[in-house]
């Protein structure tokens, strides 16, 4: 469904990412783990068309991304770290905004959605467990309940992919999990693809099907979660960590 070719991105003469191939299937929840400065950001930046890669190509369908325009580009949405809300606004608005590519230009300048679209942000709020929430500004929620939001504006795009770089980085561990289940349950669920980036590789282990493995910009792993073992481990972080306490 979607596939990534020989993505290859340098900075400064120094590939981040280096023919970096893969493909993501509908309903497939894939972990991207490697160490820091492996080149997941880099490789989510290309995937989502907000950073154009030196070589390779990313297709969705039978649609280059990079041809992708206005209303089709909201078919990959992205979750982030920080949430990336709009703080003034409430839960609500900010999941409306994931339907912005979907209204025409002036009806979303004038925030007059269709009923059909607020309908829909509030379906998707309450997917979240947010629906309490739903009129309450974004910067007063929990970093826990933002993500969500976010997760909810997410699915508001009626997306086919959902990448999310990191997004549990900023949460307790009870509040990640939470997180990760949504996505879990999403992809299973719409049939949407997910691909989910983390520093933690037990959560990848409890939520992923696949896992891929990035280490010094190139693929070192692509594996069902179930293969992912002690030397896959090792090839990702060295091998002086140990898997059994991950
Ligand atoms: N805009 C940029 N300008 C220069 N170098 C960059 C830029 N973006 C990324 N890099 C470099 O590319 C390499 C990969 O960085 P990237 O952010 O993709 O890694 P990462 O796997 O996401 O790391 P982390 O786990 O810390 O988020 C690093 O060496 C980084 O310094
Ligand atoms: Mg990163």
């Amino acid at each position: 469904m979607i596939d990534a070719v020989g993505l290859t991105k340098a900075f400064n003469g120094r590939a981040a990412i280096e023919e970096v191939s893969f493909a993501v299937r509908e309903g497939e929840f894939v972990a991207v783990l490697g160490p820091s400065g492996a080149g997941k950001t880099t490789l989510f930046r290309c995937m989502t068309g907000l950073a154009v890669p030196d070589r390779g190509t990313v297709r969705i369908g039978d649609d280059d991304i990079a041809a992708l325009r206005g209303r089709a580009r909201r078919r990959v949405a992205v979750v982030f770290q920080q949430f990336n809300l709009v703080s003034r606004l409430s839960a609500f608005e900010n999941v409306l905004a994931g339907r912005l590519g979907h209204v025409q230009a002036w009806r979303g300048w004038l925030r007059r959605f269709e009923r059909a679209d607020r309908l829909l942000a509030l379906e998707c709020l309450d997917r979240v467990g947010l629906l309490a929430q739903a009129m309450q500004r974004a910067d007063t929620l929990s970093g826990g309940q933002q993500q969500r939001v976010a997760i909810a504006r997410a699915m508001a795009q009626r997306p086919s992919l959902i990448v999310a770089d990191e997004p549990v980085a900023s949460l307790d561990p009870a509040a990640g999990a939470g997180v990760l289940e949504l996505l879990q349950g999403i992809a299973r669920a719409d049939g949407v693809g997910v691909v989910c980036s983390l520093h933690q590789v037990q959560l990848a282990r409890a939520y992923a099907d696949r896992i891929v493995g990035l280490s010094h910009g190139r693929i070192v792993i692509d594996a069902p979660v179930q293969r992912f073992d002690q030397p896959a481990f090792e090839r990702l972080y060295g091998a002086t960590a140990s898997l059994s306490t991950h």
